[in-house]
């Protein structure tokens, strides 16, 4: 593993070049937000112009810190950049992440060449330039100027756009959606987002990569390292520029070239990427997949209450390359036993609308325990006769039962605000839960093509393997 992207995550100790006395400045809240996360490493404030910074002493340069740097965090404008390379380089920096606009993405090519040969030369490799940081929670390390109070998890996002990513962080924080780490990657003038995944996939705290991507410089050199991480784990893009006009977008945006939409989803197929539609289903697949167990195959059994429900599921699950097929027959003698003789025992299981809290929850359980059964997709329409709350409650108290889910669970609870409520807290016990059969039945899809693709991809490594040996 490489030691310049492990003290990006894991340094020992940080400076920030360009910390700020005044609060609202992004050297400030850099820092702000590094004492605040609780980074219990040694913390560097570097400002000519400050003797205490946040209650920590500052120091005038960095070869004024008698103490080695991993990594250093540079928030002065571009044209001193390159100049911090060399004093970095004398304390022993790792790595830097260089927040400053101004370089390539408004044709100051030459500017930011310059930055990486001066970093290379003292072995620093360069996060940026042109974005706002990067969080590690393991590390409780958020040296970036988004949201403060990330919630641990287990989802590494990657993110090309630096706005919409700090937008994102406070989405998650919201939405209780937990993180491994944000990487803000900016112009990947050096750091890129190969090197990245080749550092995740051996991330014991990373258990799903997110990307939004606008372009790659090195699409074969991506492909390549893309598949071998989806054979350990799943990589998840959001891909700007999809149009022709969206990629003019890019290109004014990052600089990056955006690229033909044909010979992206193609690569992403090959490497077993999940492509997702928008942000929002993206992060509705990394949650579910960071709380699930893996899903190892065998078919999905749908329960319902709601006929209609059940219906819209299924056709979200077959737009997506999923067919129902019949439930196993054992689970079917098994719930024959108590549901209403109208019930519909086909896939998807109509418990019917006049199930009560104590049935339906019986018919996701006998589903999660059958061993035919591979994975469980639970549509619950809010009745007169059964209380969301209760059920969410009853259905944690089973799986907790269980000792954990023994196979991938997904819910859907559709209803007022009861279900709301179910909802958070049947996410809140890593039960993936949503509000709309849609998205529970595309997270389903997700998870299950995940595994198709990864078992197409390891198939046809192992093809290559043979030809070649
Ligand atoms: N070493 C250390 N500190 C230095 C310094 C140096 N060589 N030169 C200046 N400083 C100090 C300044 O005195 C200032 O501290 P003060 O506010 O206490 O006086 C601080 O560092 C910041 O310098 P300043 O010149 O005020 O810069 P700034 O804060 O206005 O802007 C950037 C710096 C990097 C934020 C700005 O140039 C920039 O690029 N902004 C865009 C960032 C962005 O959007 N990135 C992409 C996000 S997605």
């Amino acid at each position: 593993m490489s030691e310049s992207i492990e003290a990006l995550f894991r340094p020992r100790s940080v400076a920030v070049v360009g910390a700020s006395r005044q609060p609202g400045k992004i050297g400030y809240e850099i820092l702000a937000n590094i004492v605040r996360y609780g980074f219990k490493g040694k913390v560097y404030p570097i400002n000519p112009r400050a003797d205490r910074i946040l209650g920590l002493r500052a120091y005038p340069s960095l070869s004024s810190v008698k103490d080695s740097v991993d990594l250093v965090v540079v928030s002065v404008p571009a044209k001193y950049t390159v100049d911090v390379m060399d004093e970095a380089g004398e304390v022993g920096a790792k790595a830097a992440a260089v927040i400053a606009s101004g370089f390539k993405e408004v044709g100051n090519v030459e500017l930011e060449r310059e930055l990486v040969k001066r970093a290379r030369k003292h072995g620093i490799r360069v996060l940026g330039p042109n974005i706002f940081g990067v969080v590690y929670t393991p590390s409780r390390l958020n040296a970036s100027f988004g949201p403060t109070n990330v919630i641990p998890g287990q989802i590494a996002f990657i993110t090309q756009s630096g706005a919409l990513g700090i937008a994102l962080m406070g989405m998650t924080i919201v939405e209780r959606i937990g993180i491994s780490a944000i990487v803000s990657i900016g112009n990947k003038a050096d750091i890129d987002d190969s090197d990245l995944l080749q550092y995740f996939v051996d991330d014991p705290n990373t258990k799903v990569i997110l990307i939004y991507l606008e372009g790659v410089e090195d699409g074969k050199r991506f492909v390549s390292i893309a598949q071998e991480v989806t054979r350990k784990k799943p990589i998840i893009v959001i891909k700007a520029g999809r149009t022709e006009v969206g990629a003019k977008a890019v290109a004014s945006h990052t600089g990056s070239l955006a690229g033909n939409v044909v010979i992206y989803s193609t690569a992403f197929k090959q490497a077993g990427i999940l492509q997702a539609r928008t942000v929002e289903e993206a992060f509705d697949w990394a949650r579910a997949i960071s709380y699930l167990p893996e899903y190892k195959g065998g078919p999905l059994v749908v329960v319902t209450n709601g006929g209609g429900a059940g219906v819209l599921a299924t056709d979200t699950l077959a737009e997506s390359g999923v067919r129902l097929k019949a439930p196993p027959k054992s689970l079917v003698q098994e719930v024959r036993n108590f549901l209403p003789s109208f019930a519909s025992l086909g896939n998807p299981i109509d418990v019917t609308g006049m199930i009560s809290n104590e049935g339906y929850v019986r018919a996701l359980v006998a589903a999660l325990k059958n061993p035919d059964v591979g994975a469980v997709l639970g549509i619950y329409c809010q009745t007169a006769v059964t209380d969301p709350t209760v059920i969410a409650s009853m259905l944690i108290k089973e799986v907790k039962f269980m000792g954990g889910l023994p196979k991938p669970l997904v819910l859907t609870l559709i209803g007022g605000e009861e279900c709301y409520w179910a909802i958070t807290k049947l996410n809140a016990n890593g039960i993936p839960a949503y509000s709309m059969p849609e998205k529970a039945a595309s997270v389903m899809a997700a998870i299950i093509n995940y595994e198709r693709s990864r078992n197409a991809v390891c198939k046809r490594l192992e093809e290559l393997k043979a030809i070649y040996h």
